[in-house]
């Protein structure tokens, strides 16, 4: 795997990721999203909507604002609670942040000195509502979007017509004001989270199935006797005890799945459970999905059992009921859902899995192929004509505005066959559609696959069916005639 450091390089070279601001020095955890990165991303946040709210039928969408009333940070804790400590170390005045639990106990990453802490901070952007300075109300950008979830529950319940259990989940830009933004994407001070909160009755029995997928385990018991990590499946994660409920061992497993089914390496996922220490002021039980970065082992996802703590919050600070009533054997009950469950995915860090997973050097071609899942590429196709020739030059402009209608597909003239090829590699772009001799007569064009350099002939007429099939996962060689593209030995 390459370092976080070749990563952004790479980013940069290519047109996905942008320090931002870069021309006046740039200002450190911001970052701007280049032609092909506003792609990753856009299709990322995508297919986590495609998996999570519209291919099931228990979560709906919301789309809270950024700025809101001050009183919902004071229910939900962040003003007295979402604080770091700003720690330098002693030896090599490396800086950091840590939180309460790792004051005293930590040693500097870099050198092992102790570290001296030099104040704590309340990590919320402050900001003022309203131009006229004496009567601004000061206001806060959200850490997290998961509070405009628990202040329009009632609504969105009623709205959608809602029935226990279900999930609300949400999208959006969230800003945190790090005391050490630093490797990359990985912690930034806006970035944007991928949310649910999912509201259950406690005393209703899991309706689903847990899997039998495999991840690395890490328990807070295990982290304590100082014992390794254990591959178990998830169905036995659960009937160990090891995760304590039915709801949390889903939603572990449903995250693990979402990322694998778009590519990700398994075998660099583990989950690992809060210790008492590190839990967050709301949550009962934390497990962090993770994953194996090159500069260790980090949260990719945290997935937090808030209980009622929330809905009881606002209802306590708010004055309004936040219970609802669900009918059962004929019989009202007033209940106060529970969150069994806070999926909590950041854009940027899934970004960065799928690059550091896609992200290979082949030696033959001797250029970097990025293999990214086709539903994640930037580019779905680029067409080009093998010569640049009129007629073949029109045939190919005429693919790619008829492409164009549903795909997000280029056009790609310059420079010689094998240049575009690399080109397209580097970019993701999974596959490139060539216009040869063949096409004008037969109607046929080619297409070539990124991760082994392979082609099929097709014909033009089938183009969009063929792209639809394979950007979803058919095998294009099953949709094709293979052509041999190895050149004869004279
Ligand atoms: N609502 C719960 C919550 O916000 P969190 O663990 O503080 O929980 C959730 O954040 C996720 O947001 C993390 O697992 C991570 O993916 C992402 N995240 C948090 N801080 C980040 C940062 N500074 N830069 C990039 N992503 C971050």
């Amino acid at each position: 795997m390459i370092s976080i450091q070749d990563m952004a390089t790479f980013c940069k070279k290519k047109g996905f990721v942008y320090s931002s601001a870069e021309i006046y020095g740039g200002l450190a955890g911001f970052w701007d999203f280049g032609p092909l990165g506003v792609e990753l991303k856009n299709n990322i946040k995508k297919e986590w909507w495609n998996f999570h709210v519209y291919n099931r039928d228990d979560i709906v969408g919301s789309d809270g604002s950024i700025i809101t009333n001050p009183k919902v940070w004071e229910a939900s804790g962040h003003l007295s609670s979402f604080i770091d400590f700003a720690a330098v170390c002693k030896k090599c005045g490396y800086k950091t942040k840590l939180d309460k639990s790792e004051v005293g106990k930590l040693k500097c990453e870099k050198c092992k000195g102790d570290y001296e802490i030099k104040g704590e901070f309340n990590t919320m952007f402050l900001t003022s509502v309203g131009p006229i300075k004496e009567d601004s109300t000061k206001a806060y950008l959200r850490p997290e979007t998961a509070q405009s979830i628990f202040i329009n529950f009632k609504s969105i319940c009623e709205n959608a017509r809602l029935r226990l259990p279900f999930g609300i989940a949400q999208v959006g830009k969230v800003f945190r004001n790090e005391i050490a933004p630093r490797d990359f994407l990985f912690r930034c001070r806006e970035f944007e989270q991928m949310e649910i909160e999912y509201f259950i009755n406690p005393k209703e029995k899991f309706p689903y199935k847990i899997g039998n997928s495999k991840i690395l385990v890490y328990s807070e018991e295990m982290q304590e006797k100082n014992k390794p990590t254990e591959l178990m499946n998830f169905k036995d994660i659960y009937k160990k005890g090891i995760v304590k409920t039915d709801w949390h061992a889903y939603w572990l497993e449903q995250e693990f799945l979402w990322f694998t089914s778009l590519g990700a390496d398994p075998k660099k996922f583990r989950i690992r459970q809060h210790t008492k220490d590190e839990k967050s002021h709301y949550a009962l039980d934390t497990w962090d999905l993770e994953y194996e970065f090159p500069f260790g082992w980090k949260e990719l996802q945290g997935l937090a059992n808030r209980t009622d703590f929330d809905l009881k919050q606002h209802e306590k600070f708010s004055k309004k009921d936040m219970s609802i009533i669900e009918e059962k054997n004929g019989k009202q009950e007033r209940i106060m859902p529970h969150v069994v469950c806070e999926p909590s995915q950041g854009v940027e860090r899934a970004f960065l899995v799928f690059m550091f997973d896609a992200y290979t050097y082949d030696e033959k071609r001797q250029n970097i192929v990025l293999k990214l899942n086709p539903k994640l590429a930037p580019i779905k196709a680029a067409v080009f004509p093998i010569v640049k020739t009129p007629r073949y030059e029109k045939i190919a402009k005429d693919i790619v505005k008829d492409l164009k209608k549903e795909f997000n597909v280029i056009y790609d003239g310059s420079g010689s066959i094998g240049r575009r090829y690399a080109r397209n590699d580097e970019a993701g772009t999974p596959f490139c559609i060539t216009i040869d001799d063949k096409s004008p007569k037969n109607k046929t064009v080619t297409i070539r696959w990124r991760d082994d350099a392979e082609q099929v002939r097709v014909k033009i007429s089938e183009l969009k069916d063929i792209l639809r099939k394979v950007i979803s996962g058919e095998n294009l060689f099953k949709l094709g005639k293979k052509i041999n593209t190895r050149v004869k030995k004279l």
